[in-house]
């Protein structure tokens, strides 16, 4: 049984998450089903990811009570207005067929098309928007996603309240080390998207012999490997077994190897 993750306000994260970033809606219904079959109790999505009607519905048919799933989402990017953030925020709601949500996130500090442009002021915005809806009782925990520390540290110094998760870009080559320090120095939980490198990291032969020698995956590989560096990891995969093997996860990385993986820093994708 994995470890549940504790955010600084108490609430219980459970790890490993499932990933629908680029999950179509019918193969993200099934990946759904499947995950909470093989016991899987977090499931990832957002707004702009366009599968969270399938994500609420696949949460409602499994028969499971509320209470006993964990499920996240974002507010788009682009959206730096109080209004909008309202607008966009029950639009989700409405989406997933639920009162609340569980975990509510900035989706990034700038719109897609602006990446690295200053939008201090509508973070600030946003974010007491978000902090009201947790006020409310419409969401559990809230937090952040593709800030880098600047980001949090402009908007909790404005507002007076840390984000309680920040979602990065992160897997063996990509680990972020000064902001994932930071965010754990903080309290801030660190999720791990794209812990495969979008797949990329899978026929990386350094890695496969690795995991050859645990008689695992490349993908249980990296998916442990964020959990030894206390990243909750969101694999994604439409695929069945995939899906089962990635939350399949009963051995422990050695010291020496870990030091090898940490060596690939900047050396893989
Ligand atoms: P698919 O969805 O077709 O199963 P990441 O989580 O880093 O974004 O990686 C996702 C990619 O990795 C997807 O292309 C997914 O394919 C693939 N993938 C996920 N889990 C596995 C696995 N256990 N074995 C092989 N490929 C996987």
């Amino acid at each position: 049984m994995l470890k549940d993750f504790v955010t600084y306000n108490g609430i219980s994260i459970p790890a490993v998450g499932l990933g629908t970033w680029q999950s179509a809606p019918n193969d993200c219904y099934n990946a759904v089903r499947w995950a909470l079959e093989a016991g899987y109790r977090h499931v990832d999505t957002a707004f702009d990811y366009l599968n969270e009607q399938a994500v609420g519905k696949a949460l409602r048919d499994s028969g499971l009570g509320r209470d006993e799933y964990f499920v996240t989402t974002k507010l788009p990017a682009d959206v730096k207005d109080a209004k909008l953030c309202e607008q966009r925020f029950f639009q989700s709601l409405d989406n997933l067929g639920t009162d609340y949500i569980d975990l509510y996130l900035i989706h990034a500090p700038w719109p897609w098309d602006q990446v690295g442009k200053d939008f201090t002021e509508g973070n600030i915005a946003v974010w007491e928007q978000l902090l009201e809806f947790k006020q409310k009782g419409l969401v559990r925990e809230v937090g952040v996603s593709n800030f880098e520390i600047s980001h949090i540290q402009a908007i909790s110094r404005a507002v007076g309240v840390m984000p309680a998760v920040d979602q990065i870009y992160h897997f063996v080559g990509v680990t972020e080390p000064e902001l994932r320090e930071y965010c754990q120095q903080n309290g801030i939980v660190v999720e791990a998207y794209s812990p495969l490198g979008t797949g990329r990291l899978l026929s990386d032969e350094r890695l496969t012999e690795i995991a050859r020698g645990y008689g695992v995956s490349v993908a249980q590989l990296c998916i442990r490997y964020c959990l030894h560096k206390n990243t909750l990891p969101l694999p994604k995969s439409v695929h069945r077994e995939r899906i089962a093997q990635n939350i399949s996860l009963d051995f422990d990385i050695s010291e020496r190897d870990i030091e090898f993986l940490d060596s690939l820093e900047g050396k893989t994708v």
